[in-house]
């Protein structure tokens, strides 16, 4: 258990994009935040997976496993991301080979030192972090398909937690609960959200003394043109440039709900 702070900064995935968490971490660090936090998956999807961990580090960014860093450490066979759909796992895959390939001893090392979860306190506040739900390291809580009464059943199920953070779908969401319970999902920072736009997103947590915290997301604006054409550089699929171009999911469709679906292009 951490010592309570006032004011956090929550990332999700980050997909090896270092563009987008560099301009983040600037972002967060003028705001004075009290600590930041990661919620796993650092690599995934873009280029040069490596380049995550030196300004994870420079930062003092605390970070819990995802399925993908779970799968990197231990070189496992593929991402365990949880997807069921064959052209999804066609591109997870060619994502997964490129990551694994090029991610270092050292950075492997690392990810398989992660803890699964964190507790701390924002004020009188309890958090859990955790990367897809308390129950599943990959299970996709979306915001259409996660009733209040789910939520509720889960928080009930943990000891004093008033707030839960997941990511792993790579959209955000949040929702407040019977007794100033709460859940976000605060999306990724590896890539955009299905909805034209080529920002990315982190989230801002504030103390909100005996009422339920602040949330707020964040949007941040990186150099998304040099992403892509680094992806080309490293021969990463051609579907993967077009969503950083343009904000539009081309893969990874098929896990989609209806309703986010119908939000997107694709
Ligand atoms: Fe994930």
């Amino acid at each position: 258990m951490q010592s309570p702070s006032s004011q956090i900064a929550i990332l999700g995935g980050i997909y090896s994009n270092y563009l987008a968490l560099e301009a983040a971490l600037y972002d967060i660090r003028d705001r004075g935040v009290d600590a930041i936090y990661c919620l796993g998956d650092l690599g995934a999807f873009g280029p040069f997976p490596d380049r995550v961990f030196p300004l994870l580090e420079a930062f003092e960014v605390k970070c819990i496993q995802g399925n993908y860093d779970h799968s990197v450490g231990y070189a496992l066979d593929d991402c365990h991301c949880g997807y069921t759909d064959s052209r999804d796992n066609f591109f997870a895959q060619k994502s997964y080979d490129y990551t694994l390939a090029n991610t270092a001893d050292a950075s492997r090392s690392f990810l398989r030192s992660l803890p699964a979860k964190r507790q701390l306190e924002i004020g009188c506040h309890r958090l859990l972090l955790c990367h897809g739900s308390p129950k599943r390291v990959n299970e996709f809580l979306w915001e259409s398909t996660t009733t209040d009464h789910y939520l509720d059943v889960l928080l009930d199920g943990l000891d004093k937690i008033d707030c839960v953070f997941a990511t792993h779908t790579g959209i955000k969401w949040k929702r407040d609960l019977a007794r100033d319970k709460q859940f976000v999902n605060v999306g990724v920072l590896g890539r955009p959200e299905n909805d034209g736009q080529t920002c990315v997103w982190y989230t801002l947590v504030t103390d909100g003394g005996t009422g339920p915290m602040g949330i707020e997301f964040i949007p941040v604006h990186y150099d998304h043109h040099r992403l892509a054409t680094e992806m080309a550089t490293e021969r990463l699929p051609e579907e993967f440039q077009q969503t950083i171009l343009t904000g539009w999911w081309t893969t990874c469709l098929e896990s989609l709900p209806s309703k986010e679906r119908k939000k997107g292009r694709f």
